[in-house]
């Protein structure tokens, strides 16, 4: 505490500077996260500066020493300080530039970070050490876990999990025997490696892949639900990591998902995502011959069987997977036709949707769903004219 009031101190034109914007309303006042105070636990900061919820300040208020408010700290820093050194201060502040004004702004705001809380490389830090502490409970295993799910949100911060050996520190949590740590560890890596080439790549070199495919079976559906998320985050767009899901025989892992009808419909609809995003890189990389995965019949007709289901979210998955399944040259209209009686099940469905639409509720995704189910139509039908 003494060398934050020390700082302070040392601040003190700064703080002026603060002054000055209060006066033009440059500062919100109500912005969340301006608090803070020691003896809080680092986890509980990082929620409290990050949850959505505007934290209350009580101006003037002292808690533990620190300042709940801006105001209190200004407060406290008038109060303390010569009142001739605080008038030419004030005037050096008046004769600032614009540009000199802007940069008070980033040093100001630098400083305010600075006082607000742990920056997020320190969060992972101690998360992460607190992952490799062999003596930690299992709460708070659980917290350093749920801690850097929310970090990695962040691409910066996904960005140095390797760095600081969280990846590592993560992935060794995938054997724990607790379900709960596995699946959260299996949840940091997806957020992780979501929409990011380099964690994807970083964790495909720790030969990540296998063991999260394995955990896909796991009969906790939580687990597999999240070790799935996991497996398609690392190899969307990821042509390494494709082929190493298929010499892990991921298709049929996908298959036999998709066809059975005792797996967890939230798995169902993972794969079913994931199968349209293979789809999706396959089309995208024309000079690639295609699969022959991608033209197996079983596999197409457990998709197509799905949309008959009475679950909106998994009907419009599943027509969106068929939609660009339908554009791959190899993969041939009859099939959809003549094996899995694609044509019966769009107008099933369009009876289905026309119903759904008389719903109050459900009319408008009804609608949408609709849209593609037309779009799947009409490249269906065009397909199958040409051959
Ligand atoms: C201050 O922040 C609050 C909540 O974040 C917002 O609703 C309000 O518009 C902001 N006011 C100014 C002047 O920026
Ligand atoms: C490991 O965790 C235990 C129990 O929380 C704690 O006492 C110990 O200081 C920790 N060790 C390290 C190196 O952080
Ligand atoms: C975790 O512990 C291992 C040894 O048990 C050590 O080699 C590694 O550097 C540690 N990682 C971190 C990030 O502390
Ligand atoms: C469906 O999956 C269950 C396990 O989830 C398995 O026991 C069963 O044999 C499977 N059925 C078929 C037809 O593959």
């Amino acid at each position: 505490m003494r060398l934050l009031r020390l700082s302070l101190i040392v601040s003190i034109p700064i703080l002026l500077s603060i002054t000055v914007w209060a006066s033009e309303d440059r500062i919100n006042k109500s912005t969340p996260g301006l608090i803070w105070s020691t003896g809080k636990e680092v986890g509980e900061l990082y929620r409290k500066s990050h949850s959505e919820e505007p934290v209350a300040l009580n101006e003037h208020d002292e808690l533990d020493g620190g300042f709940s408010s801006l105001d209190g700290m200004l407060q406290w820093a008038i109060g303390h300080s010569d009142p001739t050194k605080l008038k030419d201060a004030a005037k050096s502040v008046q004769r600032l530039s614009d540009d000199e004004l802007k940069q008070r702004q980033i040093e100001l705001q630098e400083l305010v970070e600075k006082l607000r809380m742990p920056s997020d490389a320190e969060l992972m830090k101690v998360a992460i050490n607190d992952l490799n502490n062999s003596s930690i409970s299992f709460e708070g295993r659980l917290r350093a876990l749920e801690d850097l799910l929310n970090l990695v949100e962040s691409i910066d911060n996904a960005n140095v999990l390797h760095k600081f050996g969280g990846l590592a520190a993560v992935i060794s949590q995938l054997d724990n025997i607790e379900p709960d740590v596995r699946k959260l560890a299996a949840w940091v890596l997806g957020k992780a490696s979501q929409n990011n080439p380099v964690v994807q790549d970083q964790v495909l070199d720790f030969g990540t892949l296998a063991k999260l495919m394995k955990m896909v079976r796991s009969d906790v559906v939580e687990e597999a639900s999240k070790a799935l998320h996991a497996v398609s985050a690392i190899i969307r767009n990821n042509l390494n990591g494709q082929k190493i899901f298929y010499a892990e025989a991921g298709d049929l892992m996908l298959k036999d998902i998709l066809s059975n009808s005792t797996f967890d419909i939230r798995l169902q609809r993972k794969c079913v995502l994931l199968v349209g995003d293979l789809a999706e890189c396959q089309l995208e990389n024309i000079d690639k011959a295609e699969l022959p995965f991608f033209s197996d019949r079983d596999l197409l007709k457990a998709i197509v069987d799905l949309t008959l289901l009475d679950d909106l979210d998994l009907q419009e998955k599943a027509l969106a997977a068929i939609k660009i399944l339908l554009q791959l040259r190899t993969i041939e209209a009859s099939i959809f036709k003549d094996f899995c009686a694609l044509d019966k099940v769009l107008e099933r469905t369009r009876l289905q949707l026309e119903q759904l639409m008389e719903v109050e509720d459900q009319r408008d995704y009804a609608k949408d769903v609709e849209i593609l189910r037309q779009e799947v139509a009409l490249i269906f039908y065009k397909k199958l004219e040409k051959c």
